[in-house]
């Protein structure tokens, strides 16, 4: 058994709402020693059929990119702020999110990625605990203590975004491949 399998949760009742709401709980995917951790906001719901993140329609746009810029989805890591499915898939509550952050902060201890990249505005404020513009501000790089550790995150859209306004794809694209970089940088 590796050390990530002791992150996986297999059982908690800590957001009433969400124990109501989930089918499973969704951990994180990809290897123990992936240099990028993407972080999502939490599971839809094909996401809580399948038992993995990413793999609905935001997954297949995360998917493509992912491979355009030759980071193959199987060797980056992927995870979520909170791991179970809220209810009509409403943002997690600042209390849901704080009831998962222990669980997220180890998974980040655990893989210690070169770059965290935060996938929308939701896991970018939670991590950077300020208001952010994610479509300004996506792309950029900023130092930030999570947990006890210095950590370097970069800043992303959401991939659903781009399915809504086209005009966000380049955004996406360009954030992914500097994602990428950050990660042959260090290699
Ligand atoms: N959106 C997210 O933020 N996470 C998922 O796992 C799927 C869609």
């Amino acid at each position: 058994m590796g050390e990530m399998d002791d992150l996986c949760v297999t059982d908690c009742t800590r957001c009433p709402a969400l124990v109501e709401s989930r089918s499973q709980i969704v951990n994180g995917t990809g290897p123990e020693d992936a240099d990028v951790l993407f972080v999502g906001e939490g599971p839809g719901a094909r996401e809580d059929e399948g038992g993995e993140p990413f793999v609905g329609r935001s997954g297949s746009v995360l998917d493509e990119q992912l491979r355009t810029v030759g980071l193959d989805r199987d060797t980056v890591r992927i995870t979520n702020c909170v791991r179970c499915r809220p209810p009509e898939n409403r943002d997690p509550t600042k209390a849901e999110l704080e009831n998962c952050r222990g669980y997220l902060v180890r998974e980040i201890d655990l893989l210690d990625p070169d770059v965290i990249v935060t996938l929308g505005k939701v896991p970018t404020e939670h991590l950077l605990e300020r208001d952010v513009a994610v479509t300004k501000e996506a792309g950029s790089v900023e130092d930030v203590r999570i947990g006890d550790t210095p950590r370097r995150l970069l800043i992303c859209v959401h991939p659903a975004a781009t399915l809504y306004d086209r005009s966000q794809e380049e955004t996406f694209q360009n954030a992914i491949q500097r994602a990428a970089e950050l990660a042959d940088v260090d290699g």
